[in-house]
């Protein structure tokens, strides 16, 4: 049996900034990538950047900017986010490429030679930034149905696809083969409203303007950027080259995800091209539906955009992406705001998930010396039920997972993060420390399994809280496929440490990120940095002088953001006996979570400013490169008593 599997994201329209919707789309196929390898399937994840046409020309234009300039720069842009975001493509497709430049003159030729492509002369109403035509009937209050802005009236000689040719094809896709579209209502809406009205020739090139793949057989035209952006899914495999194999491979695709503003294209124009090239077709579109807010799909073009970049920065990728997954639109709307994002960090990552973790790493800390025990005393009516959920987990998400089920996926683990909590309120382990440390080393080693499970699944959705969790627990990542509870784990060292998560004030974080937000979302591209000229080297000291700075070891207690401020966070740190407020300007490279726990090495004889109406008393110590780009904090090589001299 074919042990591929081939996922697509759309590639991104190469004009603005990406927001948490477009983001919905490729962290929902991450999860479906990730969990796939996982289950040891060869993975190959493809995304990339839509660069030609009109509108992608119009923005360089707009930003004063070379077109190849332009798309580079949110070429760049893209793979910040996905890196924020902890996206594990395995290719990024760009239709700038040259290869694929080949692939998509190489087909147009094909499709020209064999009759499917004819010239003619078109007239009707096109929406610019979609780069579509519609008729007079398609449109919404005379408007773009797509995106809701006026159309133009407009007229040019072009090359034109017989989609109508394969009609009959298209009618028996859609309607018989309920696997290739999901959902189903998504399905009956492409085939009520575009499939069964019939399906009408596409002009597939432009004459009035430049940025596109030239037509091969008249070069005065370029392709319509839908046939050129649908191609990448198989120019990526190097469809059509010298080298082949990867198409060989992954084709057919097992899952192409897309929104549903787009399920159209996928599931017309590209298995209509698929069929004239005879290829076999993907075996499923899944289309998600839109992450709104107040009612309107979240957009560009309207402004109502959210930053992940943002949202990362402060709260760590992994509650980006739980939210996404967890509360996301995998088939119907959902609506987003700041308030409903930073509610779900605080009850399901830090309430739920984060207490369970110090609750079971400070009870094994305290009364097992850090030492996971071995199980004791059993009481089935306790425990049963416990180790038959962490049983079954797995077996429950695998099977959600083979219809790319990510929120089943995530509800299952999560009711089993719950259903543990519960199982230390039941078992009163407080108690058994007083009374019946044999109880106790098994509800703690119970708990501990759980967690080692947990983490084991959550690699798919959460990689780096699965990898902070690993560390704590004492565990190295165990064996996808026999996910079970087992009697012979014990002997591991767990490691407290900080806690897994931050819980925030909900109304405090609504007021800034609504604020930052609105600046964040500002989408005009910055050019590349000009290389940072190096620094001027200090002044030579004396050893005398360098004796006047008392360094001292410090151990960051508490950290939260400055009100009304980006940049500064406000840290408590314990110095010796001493416990100091002390204010940094890392908020824009550190998030709480990553300093709270953590040794940092303090100046302690600064004198005191105030920052943001905050005493601050002291500095941290952090290394900086050249470019301002990345910040760490010094810390030392191992564990020393606070208050400890440097020098
Ligand atoms: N370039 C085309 C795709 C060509 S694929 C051959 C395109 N790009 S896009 O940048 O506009 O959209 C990329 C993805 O983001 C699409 O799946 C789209 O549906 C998704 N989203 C954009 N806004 C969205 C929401 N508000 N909510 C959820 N997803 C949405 O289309």
């Amino acid at each position: 049996m074919k042990n591929t599997y081939f996922i697509t994201t759309p590639i991104y329209y190469a004009s603005g900034n990406l927001h948490m919707g477009h983001c919905y789309t490729t962290v929902f196929a991450d999860a479906c990538a990730r969990y796939n390898r996982l289950l040891g399937k060869d993975v190959f994840f493809l995304t990339g950047s839509d660069e030609h046409g009109l509108k992608i020309q119009r923005a360089a234009e707009n930003n004063g900017m070379k077109v190849e300039d332009f798309v580079q720069n949110r070429v760049d842009h893209f793979k910040d986010v996905w890196k924020a975001l902890d996206i594990s493509y395995d290719k990024f497709i760009r239709t700038s490429d040259p290869e694929h430049v080949a692939c998509v003159q190489k087909i147009l030729q094909q499709l020209y030679d064999q009759g499917d492509i004819y010239k003619d002369y078109y007239k009707g109403l096109y929406c610019v930034p979609c780069e579509t035509y519609f008729t007079e009937s398609q449109l919404v209050d005379g408007k773009c149905p797509d995106c809701g802005r006026p159309v133009e009236e407009a007229s040019e000689e072009g090359y034109f696809f017989k989609l109508s040719k394969y009609q009959k094809f298209i009618d028996k896709l859609i309607k018989d083969d309920n696997n290739f579209l999901v959902p189903e209502s998504r399905k009956n809406e492409i085939y009520k409203n575009f499939v069964k009205p019939g399906v009408s020739d596409l002009c597939i090139s432009r004459s009035t303007f430049s940025w596109g793949v030239p037509l091969p057989f008249d070069k005065k035209h370029v392709a319509y950027v839908w046939i050129d952006a649908l191609v990448n899914y198989i120019s990526a495999l190097g469809y059509g080259s010298n080298d082949d194999s990867l198409f060989r491979k992954y084709w057919p695709s097992d899952v192409q995800v897309v929104g549903r503003d787009i399920a159209r294209f996928h599931t017309i124009i590209w298995p209509i091209l698929l069929k004239a090239l005879n290829i076999p077709m993907p075996k499923q579109i899944h289309s998600h539906g839109f992450l709104t807010q107040k009612g309107d799909k979240i957009s560009k073009s309207k402004g109502n955009g959210f930053d992940p970049i943002t949202l990362s920065n402060r709260y760590g990728g992994d509650t980006v992406r739980y939210w996404l997954l967890k509360d996301g639109p995998i088939f119907n709307d959902v609506p987003y705001s700041s308030e409903l994002f930073v509610k779900t960090i605080n009850s399901d990552l830090c309430n739920d998930l984060g207490n369970l973790t110090s609750r079971t790493t400070a009870m094994i800390a305290q009364n097992f010396t850090n030492v996971v025990p071995e199980p004791k005393t059993v009481v089935p009516s306790q425990d049963d039920e416990f180790i038959a959920m962490m049983n079954g987990v797995k077996a429950k998400c695998d099977d959600a997972m083979k219809d790319q089920r990510v929120d089943k996926a995530i509800e299952y683990i999560f009711d089993l993060v719950r259903y543990a909590n519960k199982y230390i309120d039941m078992t009163t382990p407080w108690s058994l420390a007083k009374t019946d440390k044999d109880r106790l080393a098994t509800v703690l080693y119970n708990l501990h399994q759980c967690l080692s499970i947990v983490a084991t699944l959550l690699q798919a959705f959460l990689p780096q809280t699965a990898d902070k969790l690993c560390a704590k627990l004492g565990i190295s990542k165990s064996d996808f496929s026999n996910v079970k509870y087992s009697r012979d784990d014990y002997g591991m060292v767990v490691d407290k440490g900080e806690p897994l998560f931050v819980r925030y004030d909900v109304q405090k974080e609504v007021a800034l990120l609504d604020g930052e937000i609105k600046e964040a979302v500002a989408p005009a591209p910055k050019p590349t940095k000009e290389k940072v000229k190096e620094k001027e080297p200090k002044q030579m000291i004396t050893i005398d002088d360098f004796d006047k700075i008392d360094l001292r070891v410090g151990k960051v207690l508490a950290s939260e953001p400055v009100e009304n401020s980006d940049k500064l966070l406000k840290n408590t740190v314990q110095i010796g006996n001493e416990t100091r407020t002390i204010v940094s300007g890392i908020a824009k490279y550190l998030k709480p979570c990553d300093i709270i726990g953590k040794n940092v090495i303090v100046v302690c004889n600064l004198k005191p400013i105030k920052l943001r109406g905050v005493e601050s008393c002291g500095m941290i110590i952090c290394a900086v490169d050249e470019t301002c780009d990345k910040l760490t904090l010094v810390t030392t090589a191992d564990d020393i008593p606070s208050g400890s001299g440097v020098n």
